[in-house]
């Protein structure tokens, strides 16, 4: 049975990451078994207008058109950060010094310095039993969960390598126009930030492992963008005008696992054909895990102590109920999707609240992110490649 103790939650910014974060605090109740009820009571954006449709769309109570506003409501004790990474930090630290619980949409801020003050503001937070939580919610796919299972069972024994993509191709036209996205000061980076952070999220998650060092090159393939026109998501249409690109098309860096395991990274937007291709496989002493987001319900498996006659890789379809999180949903074989991922986040988030204790991934995590991604920045700005003699 589910409590009747409701937590009200206060969103800002309702476009692509709204809608997921909409539907996953309208289900997640619905589906689990939760101590602790959200109430989607605010929906914050700017234009008011526009605001209040998006609200009465994804089923928001109310709407205000200043994130400040939300600070000083009593039917809101989390703010749900869904907006562009250039408004992460103030927006976050301004809830948590005003005494609210903060879900912040990844990567946790532009910046390294921003990704600290906001740890500093989530410590001192802490203290006072208000917590915070970082949105990799690739984390909550069941596929995903699993695999940091069987690693931490030993099922794959020591891990030698890891190899992560995320592959993308939406802006593969050179006149798809110069959204936030492909803009430093909004973003941060580009591919590096937006999915890249994603891959090293996951790879450190299901290994438990931290990379302790770097080697990068980025680029940048096309220079100059039309600027947006009216609408500026991930299907936009441009002007006549055009802006200079200033982030990464395309990241891809190897690195070094606190553990000795070694990994390769590839981050684009430009892999052609490939929509939303995260792909992580994990090689260790007694066996492996290969898994693609665009299979998210299956995970491969090979177990290298069986007989060599007959081992082989294992297409495991993760909808069990015994699997994580799968067995609130549908009977085995009947898929999950995208935006159960989000839904699994804000299960796991309000289970914390309820419990008083501290979600994962924190603000620390994220920082640790930020922290590898300059690091991957730094790595390409300073160059140092070897070339061929011919
Ligand atoms: N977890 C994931 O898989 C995932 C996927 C996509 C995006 N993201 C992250 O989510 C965040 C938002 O990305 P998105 O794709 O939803 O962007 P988007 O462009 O689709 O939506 C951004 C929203 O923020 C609003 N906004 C911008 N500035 C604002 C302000 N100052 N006050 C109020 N509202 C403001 C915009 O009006 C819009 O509603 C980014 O940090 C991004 O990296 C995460």
């Amino acid at each position: 049975m589910g409590s009747d103790q409701v937590l009200g939650v206060g969103m800002v910014g309702y476009a692509f990451m709204g809608a997921a974060h909409s539907q996953a605090w309208r289900t997640a109740g619905r589906f689990f078994d939760l101590p602790l009820q959200p109430d989607m009571a605010v929906l914050c954006g700017r234009n008011a207008e526009a605001t209040a449709a998006a609200a009465q769309r994804m089923g928001w109570r109310t709407t205000e058109t200043d994130w400040k506003a939300l600070l000083g409501r009593d039917d809101v004790q989390l703010v749900d950060v869904c907006t562009p990474g250039d408004t992460h930090a103030e927006i976050a630290i301004a809830a948590l010094e005003a005494g609210k619980h903060v879900l912040c949409e990844k990567p946790l801020a532009n910046t390294v310095d921003e990704a600290r003050a906001m740890v500093a503001a989530a410590e001192r937070a802490q203290a006072k039993g208000v917590r915070s939580m970082v949105g990799f919610n690739y984390r909550r796919v069941p596929a995903i969960a699993l695999a940091r299972k069987l690693v931490e069972e030993g099922r794959i024994g020591q891990v030698r390598h890891v190899r992560a993509q995320y592959l993308q191709d939406w802006i593969v036209d050179p006149e798809f126009p110069l959204v936030w996205r492909l803009q430093a000061e909004r973003a941060g980076s580009g591919a590096l930030g937006d999915i890249g952070a994603h891959i090293v999220d996951m790879a450190q998650f299901v290994t438990g492992d931290l990379l302790t060092n770097v080697t990068a090159m980025t680029e940048t393939f096309i220079t100059e963008r039309p600027l947006p026109g009216a609408s500026s998501g991930l299907t936009a249409s441009g002007s006549d005008e055009r802006g200079p690109v200033t982030v990464d098309d395309a990241a891809l860096f190897i690195g070094r696992f606190a553990s000795g395991a070694v990994a390769s990274f590839e981050a684009t937007r430009f892999a052609t054909g490939r929509k939303n291709a995260i792909r992580l496989e994990i090689n260790g002493s007694a066996g492996s895990l290969a898994f693609d987001f665009e299979a998210m319900n299956e995970l491969s498996f090979y177990d290298g102590t069986e007989d060599p006659e007959t081992a082989g890789f294992r297409r495991i379809l993760v909808t069990e109920p015994t699997h994580p999180y799968a067995g609130a949903w549908w009977p085995p074989g009947h898929l999950l999707g995208y935006e159960h991922s989000f839904t699994h986040e804000v299960v796991d988030l309000l289970r914390d609240l309820a419990a008083g204790t501290d979600p994962t991934p924190s603000f620390a995590d994220g920082l640790q992110v930020q922290l590898v991604l300059d690091a991957v920045v730094r790595s390409a700005q300073s160059g140092s490649w070897h070339p061929i003699p011919s």
